[in-house]
């Protein structure tokens, strides 16, 4: 079994090859990505000398490129991660978005009608149905609710899930999609919220929380998202879409004065800053649909999720410190300074 796994140098892919090298060791995973500013070959330095793993660097929207892979490796399963992941950074600059996203998902797809393939699977986000009301909490996202988007980065995911239908009822390609909510854990770039508010906590930098902190997300631990995405690679039904989620609300004020007590930082290193446009309110995933046909459940409770994350931060801090002090700071500069 040989598997291609796009954008395998950033933090769920990466968390996905190292749960697939794991338990299936006699799978051949190849992984093709851009190394953009996301992507980090520190992060696969574990599995390089593996005989198993290969990395290609290479852009999922170079169709040559892609064919000659498919040519070289004839895989049997595709799992494109790749993507530009970040809302601040769609709402500043969507075409790259439009670009790899969209454009990246159909050259994949190409190649896999043009070689023969026995899966696609579309690692797809919650973000696609938009946001839930603050007053209802007895809504949830389930797979039949309308796509909905609020920002570039939603909108271009939202895209490539309905292309990735239409190849499925159009070419009759065999693909799965899977929506899942917000991940934590290791080697998540410091950009997004979790990994940020650890990374300044631990620096006494301050902790910039938009709004007024009260968006809410439902967060899941990146294994029980890999491991959502290895049943749906093996059992799911082809042509559906499966959310994943681990029934976690939390409010983001509620998440950094969690970092602060854990990492003993005061309170008053927490800045209101001006919120995010078109800011989601609250994403919720009902995960029904995974649970009673590939009896996928979470096994990772938040209170632990994020102990082991803040340990892991604390012991890899060379690997965020390399990339906070590169490029990043023209990124934070642009983004927080004066804002
Ligand atoms: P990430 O930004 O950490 O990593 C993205 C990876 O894709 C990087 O290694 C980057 O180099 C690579 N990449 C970008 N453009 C590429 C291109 N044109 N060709 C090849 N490689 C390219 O992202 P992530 O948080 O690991 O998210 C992975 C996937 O999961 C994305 O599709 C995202 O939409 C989806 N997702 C993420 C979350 C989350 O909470 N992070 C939740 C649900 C779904
Ligand atoms: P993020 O990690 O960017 O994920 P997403 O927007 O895809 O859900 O943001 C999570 C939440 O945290 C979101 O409501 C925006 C908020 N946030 C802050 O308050 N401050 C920050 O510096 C960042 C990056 C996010």
């Amino acid at each position: 079994m040989t598997i291609i796994v796009t954008g395998g140098a950033g933090f769920i892919g990466s968390n996905f090859i190292f749960h697939m090298l794991e338990k299936y060791p006699d799978y051949r995973i190849v992984c093709l990505d851009k190394l953009t500013y996301a992507g980090n070959l520190s992060t696969l330095a574990s599995v390089m000398d593996n005989p198993q793993f290969r990395f290609v660097k290479g852009d999922i929207c170079d169709r040559e490129a892609v064919y000659n892979l498919f040519e070289e490796e004839e895989p049997d399963i595709v799992v494109n991660y790749a993507a530009e992941s970040h809302v601040d950074r769609s709402i500043e600059n969507p075409g790259v978005f439009l670009e790899t996203n969209i454009m990246g998902t159909a050259t994949m797809m190409d190649a896999c009608r043009k070689y023969g393939i026995e899966r696609y699977h579309q690692v797809s986000t919650d973000e696609v149905y938009g946001d839930l009301p603050f007053d209802r909490p007895d809504l949830l996202f389930d797979e039949e609710t309308p796509i909905h988007t609020s920002s570039p980065y939603s909108s271009s995911k939202a895209s490539a899930d309905l292309l990735v239908l239409a190849y499925h009822r159009t070419y009759g390609l065999p693909v799965t999609v899977s929506r899942c909510s917000n991940n934590y854990g290791p080697y998540h770039f410091p950009e997004k919220l979790i990994p940020l508010m650890i990374a300044n906590a631990l620096n006494d930098k301050p902790l910039p929380v938009y709004g007024e902190g009260i968006n809410v997300r439902d967060w899941l631990y990146v294994e029980d998202h890999c491991k959502a995405v290895d049943l749906v690679i093996h059992h799911g039904r082809v042509g559906e879409v499966y959310n994943i989620g681990g029934h976690n609300e939390m409010r983001n004020i509620d998440i950094v004065k969690m970092i602060c007590d854990a990492l003993d930082k005061p309170y008053s290193l927490i800045t209101y800053v001006t919120d995010r446009k078109g800011h989601d309110m609250r994403y919720a995933i009902d995960p029904s649909k995974i649970h009673t046909e590939l009896g996928w459940l979470p096994e990772t409770k938040f209170e632990d999720g994020i102990k082991k994350t803040i340990s892991w931060y604390l012991d890899n801090r060379e690997w965020w410190e390399t990339i906070i002090s590169g490029e990043y700071r023209n990124y934070y500069k642009a983004m927080y300074v004066n804002r």
